[in-house]
């Protein structure tokens, strides 16, 4: 069971971000997939904007994580893509640090055996100016309402 949800510009993205906030709720870990330049951090900086986050979000690719605290609930940001392993994944303990608020995770899918099956999958396909959101959810996220997205 998984959404389709195609944005047509970088705006678009950036509001499906901001209407995406509205569903989250503290411990939700969110996995990004999606190649260079496919929208992920566009998509968190949304999200950020509908939290009312006053900073503005980039990415954290080569810092790894930062944590906002000055939104409705606090926000991980991550991006695993320059990680060796899991191991190192692990030794950071994100879902610790953001255990009472949310996580996002760029390059997910790389991570997802250590994150369990209580998450929400988004991958993004490129498809010219367009970018394709599939929302795949596991464990808890079927009970949320994706199609409010639409
Ligand atoms: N519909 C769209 N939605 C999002 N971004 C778009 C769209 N159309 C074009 N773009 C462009 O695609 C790029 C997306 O960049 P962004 O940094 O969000 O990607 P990313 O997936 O985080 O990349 P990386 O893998 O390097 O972290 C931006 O340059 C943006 O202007
Ligand atoms: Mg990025």
């Amino acid at each position: 069971m998984s959404l389709d949800i195609t944005t047509s510009s970088p705006d678009e993205t950036l509001a499906l971000g901001r209407k995406f906030a509205a569903l989250l709720t503290v411990g939700d870990i969110v996995l990004l997939s999606g190649r260079l330049g496919s929208g992920k951090t566009l998509f968190v900086a949304g999200v950020g904007e509908g939290l009312g986050i006053p900073d503005r979000i980039t990415s954290p690719s080569f810092v790894i994580s930062r944590i906002y605290r000055d939104g409705f609930l606090p926000m991980v940001h991550a991006d695993v893509y320059r990680l060796g392993s899991i191991a190192e994944f692990e030794d950071l303990e994100l879902t610790d640090d953001s255990g009472d608020g949310v996580l996002f995770i760029e390059w997910g899918e790389t991570v997802a055996e250590s994150i369990g099956d209580d998450r929400l999958d988004i991958h993004i396909d490129i498809e010219g100016t367009d970018r394709r959101f599939r929302f795949e959810p596991s464990g808890a996220w079927y009970d949320r309402d994706l199609a409010v997205l639409g």
